[in-house]
């Protein structure tokens, strides 16, 4: 599958009478596959619809949010930078827009724009797809910024029996670990640093680690190679969330014997989420989001 359809890069919804526009705004925006993945999901289901990129100005999130659905635009994801600004913008938030910090997903009801954060739900669909238990499991979540944020309400609903988050500075991670521990409850949540990892006394493996950190995208891993021999077995599972290639923190964790995934599975699945989140969710059977999935990875 090819993102080479210039249709893509029309959002206005005057220039589709009769068919409901949504989209995905980011900066940059030209390398996303929401608009394939939206479009498969309303081939499988029949639905008349145009999923169009957007790619605000930095700092001109709100004006153009506020365009598209003045013109009519039923529906919008949202991605890196514009998290924040769509949680700003929304009137109303989801209980887990809320505790994710972030909306990444924007729809008109009743003259009000709502907020709803799907990438946690969708994490732990993908995981559960790939035969991962989460009940009961010991999980690390590498990073504390938004993007680990926004996983952990959904985590916890599955139960593990440990959740450690490790980050570079403790400060972020310490504030997680105030915003979550009511929602952890007997779940022992506990805050470490990266360092502290490294510390064959301190640490224990994992069954499953998740890289919620930004290093992947300056091809860099955030742990060093002897924290990954202290945190990984063969056993294990690590979950990156980018996607795309295999990064030195997947690298670790094969070396390590440990089985790996990157975060395309995720993103299909919020996805799905979204879909159903507009055109109703008596289309959960009709849509595919693992054949979607199979077809990306083509
Ligand atoms: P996002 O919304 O993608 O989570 P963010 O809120 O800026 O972005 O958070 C980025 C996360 O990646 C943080 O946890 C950051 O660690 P710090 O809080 O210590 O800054 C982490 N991060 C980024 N680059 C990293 C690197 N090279 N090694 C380790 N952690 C890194």
């Amino acid at each position: 599958m090819t993102s080479s359809n210039p249709m893509d890069l029309y959002t206005d919804p005057k220039l589709f009478s009769g068919v409901d526009v949504y989209a995905v705004a980011g900066n940059p925006i030209s390398h996303s596959k929401s608009p394939l993945i939206h479009a498969q999901f309303a081939l499988q289901s029949h639905q008349n619809m145009h999923y169009g990129r957007l790619q605000p100005d930095l700092g001109g999130f709100a004006k153009a949010a506020q365009d598209f659905f003045a013109a009519g635009g039923k529906g919008m994801n949202v991605t890196v930078p514009f998290k924040l600004d769509a949680q700003a913008f929304a009137d109303v938030l989801t209980p887990r827009a809320q505790l994710a910090g972030a909306v990444n997903t924007l729809w008109i009801s009743d003259n009000k724009v709502y907020g709803d954060n799907t990438d946690g739900a969708g994490l732990v669909r993908d995981l559960l797809a790939q035969g991962i238990t989460l009940k009961g499991a010991r999980i690390l979540l590498l990073g504390a910024g938004g993007a680990a944020r926004g996983v952990l309400g959904p985590l916890f609903e599955q139960s593990p029996q440990h959740l450690v988050i490790a980050n570079r500075s403790s400060s972020k991670a310490n504030e997680l670990v105030k915003i979550f521990s009511k929602l952890a409850q007997g779940n022992n949540l506990e805050s470490v640093t990266l360092e502290d990892l490294e510390d064959a006394e301190k640490t224990a493996s994992f069954d499953l680690v998740i890289n919620a950190t930004a290093a992947g995208l300056d091809n860099e891993s955030p742990i060093s190679n002897k924290a990954a021999a202290n945190i990984f077995v063969p056993g294990s599972f690590a979950y990156e969330m980018l996607y795309g290639k295999t990064t030195s923190f997947m690298q670790q964790a094969l070396q390590k014997g440990a089985r790996v995934s990157d975060g395309l599975g995720m993103l299909v699945e919020q996805a799905a989420d979204a879909f159903l989140i507009w055109r109703g969710e008596a289309l959960a059977t009709a849509i595919n989001p693992r054949a979607v999935l199979a077809q990306l990875r083509s």
